[in-house]
């Protein structure tokens, strides 16, 4: 049973996200979509409603479960057994922030190896901050996110 973590802050899930995620069910037996809490980027989404949100995205998809992170991936990682950190690598500027990132998870975690995945060339402009500016400015959000994700960031926007 071949276990893996796809971390992430997910603040809000994107098709990009979700596209990583179907590379991953094909490599793996098992996947946990674990939301770091972030406090530190003022997330849009509390964690509890980014653990709802992916976890409704995720229904069909049996080997995924989703987790909220609790400290170190690293250590998140071991105790769980998984074999792999997943991580989408869009374009060569995700470069150098995850190079070092796989790198200090391997002096942390020697037993794990970080997995990049490359998503659909539909997806590699997009990131969550891109998502919320194109809500906020009243952008069509659907070739970005999945409907229930845009219906909660206008939700949100409306102060619902
Ligand atoms: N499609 C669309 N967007 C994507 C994407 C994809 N496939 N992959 C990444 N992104 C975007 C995210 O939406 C996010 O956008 P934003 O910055 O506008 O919010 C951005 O790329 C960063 O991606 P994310 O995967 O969320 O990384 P992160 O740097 O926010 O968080 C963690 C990475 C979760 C591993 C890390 O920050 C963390 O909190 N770890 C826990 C503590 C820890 O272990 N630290 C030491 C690490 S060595």
């Amino acid at each position: 049973m071949r276990l893996a973590i796809y971390p992430g802050t997910f603040d809000p899930p994107t098709r990009g996200h979700l596209d990583i995620l179907d590379r991953a069910c094909k490599l793996f037996d098992r996947l946990i979509v674990a939301i770091a809490e972030n406090p530190q980027k003022a997330p849009f989404f509390s964690a509890k409603e980014r653990l709802n949100l992916l976890q409704a995205l995720t229904r069909e998809m049996e080997k995924v479960e989703v987790e909220i992170l609790k400290g170190l991936v690293a250590n998140y990682a071991q105790r769980k057994g998984a074999v792999a950190i997943i991580r989408g690598m869009r374009a060569v500027s995700d470069f150098e922030y995850e190079f070092q990132m796989a790198l200090a998870n391997r002096h942390l975690n020697p037993q794990v190896e970080t997995v990049f995945l490359m998503p659909s060339e539909n997806y590699t402009f997009l990131n969550s901050t891109l998502v919320k500016n194109i809500a906020e400015l009243g952008g069509e959000l659907n070739p970005f996110v999945p409907p229930l994700v845009a219906e909660l960031i206008h939700k949100k926007l409306k102060g619902g």
